[in-house]
C-alpha cells in the first residue's frame, strides 16, 4: 500500500472536519448528498484512491485526521492547537459537563440592544457562537470579540465557539445548523433570538432611549471590523500590456496620493518587481504566475494594515488575477482592478524600450501580445486607453471610479491643476502660427490657465516672425523674442490639442502620429466642433468631446498662406486667424456661455 497523501483543506472543510471529531456532526466526510464534503485535487484523489486513505494536515503539516477514501470515514489525529480564542472551542462533550442545565442561544451576528434586554431575564446562558466560515456579518474573530463584550453586559453568560461553516444552501445550512447546535445543546433548552423560529440578530433598536441600535462596545467592535470603503485597506491593481501606460498612470496617482497625505502608500511596480522580489524568475507561464502571486501576496498583507498597495504588473492570465483578488478579500481588504487598455498598435508603436522590435524578431520569446496572450479582464473596475489622451485626462478616468466606488477621494487635491496646452502648427511657423500663437495668448488673458506655442511642419529653425504679419498685430503685442521651430513627437505628445492652419498640415502630422487623431484639427474644423458642443462643459471635457464632435478637416475651413502676397493677404488672415479663436479660446477656458 502506498503512503496516504497529504491534503491541507479549505477553511470550510477544516471547520467540518473538527466538528465530525468532535462528534457534533455525524456520518462521513464525503457522503453523497451530504452538505459535508471534502473536495480533493484531481491528483491528490488519484493518490488517496491508490492509498485507500488521505491524510488531512493544518496549515503547517500538522496532521488532524486521516480520512479513508473513497469512503470518507474520519479518524481524529490531533485538534488545531492555534487560532485566537482556541480556548472557548470546546466540544459538545465538554460543553455538556460544563454547562449543564443552561439555556443556549445561538448567535449569528453582533447582538442588539433589544436582543440583549431580551436575554438579561432568560437565566444562565450560553452563547453559541456560530463562526465558521462563510458567515456573512463580521470575522470570526469578531463575532467572538462581540458575543464576549454582550455576555458581559448580561448578568449570567457563558461563549463557546461553534466552527459551523456555511455551504451556500439555506435549507441544507438550517437544518446542519439545527443538527449542530442540538449537538452541544444535548438535553439543554434552545432559545432562538428574536422570538421563535428567528435565527440571528434582529434589529429591535427603535424602542431604544438612545436610538442606538448596538452598545458601544460592539458597535466599536463591528466598525473595527468592518471599516468604511475609504478606511479599507486598498490594493490598486493596474493590469495591461508592456508600454500601454501602466506604470505611467500608477506613478500619477501614487504622487496624488502622497500629495494628500491620507494613506501609506506600497508600490509594487511590474519592472521593480522583477528587479528585487521577483529577481531571477522567467516570463514563462508558470513564472509569471509566480510572479503575481507574490505580489499580490505581498499586496493583500498591506491591505490587511490597512494600507494601500499600488501594483502594476502586466498580469495576462485571469485566473492569476483572480487569486490575487481573493487573497486581498480574505485579508480584509478591498481589490481595485484596473484595465489600462490601450491597444496593442499603440503599444507596439511606442516601444519605449524597445522590448516590440526584439520579440518581433524573434529575439525575446513568449512576449505577451506578441507571442504569449493577454488575457483581458471582464471583470475591471475600470477601463482606461491612454491613446492619444494626456495622464492627466486618464487618471480622471480612474480617480472618479474610486471616488464612485467609495474608496479614495483624490479630487481635492492640493496640486496646481496643469493648464491645458495648445500647440499651433503652420508650415514653417514664421507666419501663421506664430500670429495664432501670440493672438491666442492676448485674447485668452493671463490668467486663462492655458498655455499656447507653436511649430512648423517644414521649419527652418530659428527665424523671426515674418515682418507682413507683425505689421498687423495689434500693439502691445511682442513678436520681437519669436523665434521658429519644427514640430516634434514631444511637442506634440506634451500639447492636449494641436491646431493646423490647414488640413494639409494636420493630414502630414496624423501620417506619422495616426494615434494622436483625437487631438489633432485644424483651426477652422475645431472652431466648427466647438459651436457643436453642448455648454457648460470644462475645458478638460470639451478637449475630449472635440475628437467625436468634429466634422471634417474641409480644406474650405483653412486660413491660407499670406506669406509674402503683400498687407492686404496678411490682414485677411490675421482677421480670420481672430475670428477662429474668438470661438475656440472661451470653450478652453470654461468662459464659454
Ligand atoms: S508579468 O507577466 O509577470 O505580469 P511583468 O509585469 O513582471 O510581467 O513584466 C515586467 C516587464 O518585463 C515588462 O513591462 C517588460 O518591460 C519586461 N519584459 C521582459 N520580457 C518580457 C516578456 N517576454 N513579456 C512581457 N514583458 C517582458
Amino acid at each position: 500500500m502506498p503512503d496516504a497523501p497529504q491534503f491541507n483543506p479549505t477553511p470550510r472543510e477544516l471547520d467540518d472536519l473538527e466538528l465530525i471529531t468532535h462528534g457534533a456532526l455525524d456520518g462521513p466526510f464525503n457522503a453523497p448528498g451530504s452538505v459535508v464534503t471534502l473536495t480533493l485535487p484531481d491528483d491528490v484523489a488519484a493518490a488517496a484512491t491508490e492509498a485507500g486513505e488521505v491524510e488531512l494536515v493544518d496549515p503547517e503539516g500538522l496532521p488532524l485526521a486521516r480520512v479513508s477514501w473513497p469512503a470518507g470515514d474520519v479518524t481524529p489525529l490531533g485538534t488545531p492547537a492555534y487560532g485566537p480564542f482556541r480556548r472557548l472551542y470546546l466540544t459538545p462533550a465538554q460543553v455538556q459537563e460544563q454547562y449543564a442545565g443552561r439555556t443556549f442561544v445561538p448567535v449569528t451576528g453582533p447582538l442588539t440592544h433589544g436582543e440583549l434586554a431580551e436575554l438579561a431575564s432568560a437565566g444562565p446562558l450560553v452563547l453559541l457562537a456560530l463562526v465558521g466560515s462563510g458567515t456573512p456579518d463580521l470575522s470570526a474573530v469578531a463575532l467572538l470579540r462581540a458575543t464576549l463584550a454582550a455576555a458581559a453586559q448580561l448578568p449570567d453568560a457563558a461563549v463557546v465557539a461553534v466552527p459551523l461553516a456555511a455551504h451556500g444552501d439555506p435549507e441544507a445550512d438550517h437544518a446542519l445548523g439545527v443538527q449542530v447546535v442540538g449537538a452541544y445543546a444535548g438535553t439543554g433548552r434552545v432559545q432562538a433570538l428574536g422570538g421563535p423560529g428567528a435565527g440571528g440578530s434582529s434589529s429591535t433598536a427603535e424602542n431604544e432611549s438612545d436610538g442606538e441600535e448596538f452598545p458601544d462596545e460592539i458597535a466599536a467592535i463591528i466598525d473595527a471590523d468592518r471599516p468604511a470603503p475609504d478606511a479599507q485597506g486598498l490594493v490598486l491593481f493596474f493590469t495591461g500590456l508592456s508600454g500601454s501606460g501602466k506604470s505611467t498612470l500608477a506613478r500619477a496617482l501614487m504622487d496624488r496620493l502622497l500629495e494628500t497625505g491620507q494613506r501609506t502608500v506600497t508600490s509594487l511596480d511590474g519592472d521593480v518587481v522583477r528587479r528585487n522580489l521577483s529577481a531571477g524568475l522567467t516570463f514563462s507561464k508558470q513564472d509569471r504566475e509566480t510572479n503575481i502571486r507574490r505580489i499580490g501576496w505581498v499586496a493583500a498583507e498591506i491591505s490587511r494594515h490597512g494600507g494601500v498597495a499600488v501594483c502594476s504588473p502586466i498580469a495576462p492570465f485571469d485566473a492569476t488575477r483572480q487569486d490575487v483578488r481573493q487573497y486581498v478579500e480574505d485579508a480584509g481588504g478591498a481589490f481595485f482592478l484596473i484595465h489600462v487598455a490601450t491597444p496593442l498598435e499603440e503599444c507596439e508603436r511606442r516601444d519605449r524600450k524597445g522590448l516590440y522590435a526584439k520579440a518581433r524578431a524573434g529575439v525575446i520569446p513568449e512576449f505577451t501580445g506578441i507571442s504569449s496572450p493577454y488575457e483581458v479582464p471582464a471583470d475591471a473596475d475600470v477601463r482606461v486607453d491612454t491613446t492619444g489622451r494626456t495622464i492627466e485626462a486618464a487618471l480622471d478616468d480612474v480617480l472618479a471610479a474610486l471616488r464612485e466606488a467609495g474608496y479614495l477621494d483624490l479630487a481635492t487635491s492640493t496640486a496646481e491643476p496643469t493648464p491645458l496646452r495648445v500647440l499651433f502648427v503652420c508650415t514653417a511657423n514664421i507666419c501663421r502660427s506664430p500670429f495664432m500663437e501670440l493672438t491666442a495668448r492676448r485674447l485668452a488673458g493671463a490668467d486663462s490657465g492655458l498655455h499656447f506655442s507653436s511649430a512648423g511642419t517644414h521649419g527652418w529653425n530659428d527665424k523671426p516672425m515674418d515682418a507682413a504679419m507683425v505689421e498687423v498685430l495689434a500693439e502691445g503685442l511682442e513678436a520681437g523674442d519669436f523665434r521658429s521651430r519644427t514640430v516634434t513627437r514631444e511637442l506634440l505628445e506634451e500639447a492636449d490639442l494641436v491646431l493646423t492652419a490647414e488640413a494639409a498640415q494636420r493630414g502630414y502630422l496624423l501620417e506619422d502620429h495616426p494615434a494622436l487623431f483625437r487631438k489633432i484639427f485644424t483651426l477652422g474644423q475645431a472652431a466648427e466642433a466647438v459651436s457643436r458642443l453642448e455648454p457648460g462643459l470644462t475645458p478638460t471635457e470639451v478637449v475630449e468631446r472635440l475628437g467625436s464632435a468634429r466634422g471634417n478637416a474641409d480644406p474650405a475651413l483653412d486660413v491660407p498662406d499670406p506669406y509674402r502676397r503683400g498687407p492686404e493677404a496678411a490682414a485677411a488672415a490675421a482677421e480670420q486667424i481672430g475670428r477662429l479663436l474668438q470661438t475656440v479660446l472661451p470653450a478652453l477656458s470654461g468662459h464659454r456661455r
